[in-house]
């Protein structure tokens, strides 16, 4: 059954008081955007990063120049360089070798927090009651940190992550953060963890179309101009590897896993067992949601987002950036 996600997780409207969140992130323009999401609408424990979209040191340093530009005070900790088991394997046909191409980005100012990301994550989880790990990257830090010490599962109070979804973009059925790490992505399925699923069914509802693109550039200061300009790299990034017309903007995913702990009621959901194929010929990194209804199935493990309010959203992350915009 479809459901309204206005439910026990919060009324309408952010929570009260804000989620404590860690946001593990591999940026990426859309990573990007959830930061700046999770800074706005979170109590934010910390940001972790991944090797993803582009290398580590990459991801580090744009994690680390996001948070100069909007000059918060959040640690910020690097992670694995690489999958558990696979070779990396990195997204310059979508992000740009840097990760952030597109815009003339700062220089950081300040330095990186720590390099052991697991480490990060569990002392965090020890440390608050009701944690939210927002992971939109690879699952590499999470699985480590789950595989380190298993009993944080029952102190996290969910892991809202962007991934996977009923088709794929780096194969017919692998998306990329799943494809990326499906070897850590099977860890974190299967850890007993309620999970809520961005996954590109949702993400490809919430578009950088070029009006939104425009609203943004209108708002004051650097980061508008910098987000802004990410965004039309993005969109064209999206327009040169889709066929003409099929997206009329790059897809945002990366915001929608903030926004599910945080504005829960902009989306609909199923709740479904999900399981990740590691083995598949054609299909490795699928995500394998059972949509049967056979009393016979396993009990779901993960609410899968099925529709977004996209207006709604953007309305949202607009308001963040505005927040930051001086
Ligand atoms: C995911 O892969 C990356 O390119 C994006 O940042 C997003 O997290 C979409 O498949
Ligand atoms: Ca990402």
């Amino acid at each position: 059954m479809l459901a309204v996600m206005s439910d026990a997780r919060s009324p309408s409207g952010p929570q009260s008081p804000r989620p404590v969140v860690v946001l593990d992130c591999d940026p990426g323009h859309d990573d990007a955007i959830a930061i700046v999401a999770a800074a706005h609408f979170t109590d934010l424990a910390g940001i972790t990063t991944v090797a993803g979209n582009a290398p580590l040191p990459r991801t580090t340093h744009n994690a680390l120049v996001m948070r100069d530009l909007l000059g918060i005070d959040v640690p910020v900790h690097s992670g694995a360089d690489r999958p558990l088991v696979r070779e990396p394997k990195f997204a310059p046909d979508v992000h740009g070798a840097s990760g952030l191409d597109g815009a003339d980005l700062p220089a950081p100012t300040t330095p990186l927090d720590g390099t052991d990301a697991a480490r990060f994550i569990i002392d965090t989880v020890r440390s608050n009651d009701g944690i939210w790990l927002v992971p939109t990257g690879p699952l590499t830090n999470i699985a480590l940190a789950l595989r380190l010490a298993p009993e944080i599962a029952d102190r996290i109070r969910g892991i809202s992550l962007m991934g996977g979804g009923s088709f794929g973009n780096r194969t017919v059925m692998g998306e990329f953060n799943i494809w990326a790490d499906p070897e850590a992505a099977h860890v974190v399925f299967d850890a007993g963890v309620p999970l809520t699923m961005a996954g590109l069914d949702v993400t490809h509802q919430f578009l950088a179309t070029p009006a939104r693109v425009d609203r943004v550039r209108a708002l004051p200061g650097q980061l508008a101009e910098v987000l802004a300009d990410l965004l039309v790299f993005f969109s064209a990034t999206y327009g040169e590897i889709h066929d003409d017309g099929a997206l009329s903007g790059g897809a945002v995913h990366d915001p929608l896993a903030v926004l599910a702990v945080t504005h829960p009621s902009i989306f609909e959901s199923v709740d479904r067992r999900v399981d990740i194929e590691t083995h598949g010929i054609l299909t490795r990194g699928m995500t394998v949601i059972d949509e049967r209804t056979v009393r016979a199935r396993a009990a779901p493990n993960c609410a899968v987002l099925t529709t977004v309010d996209a207006d709604a959203a953007f309305d949202l992350i607009h308001g963040a950036i505005a927040h930051y915009s001086r």
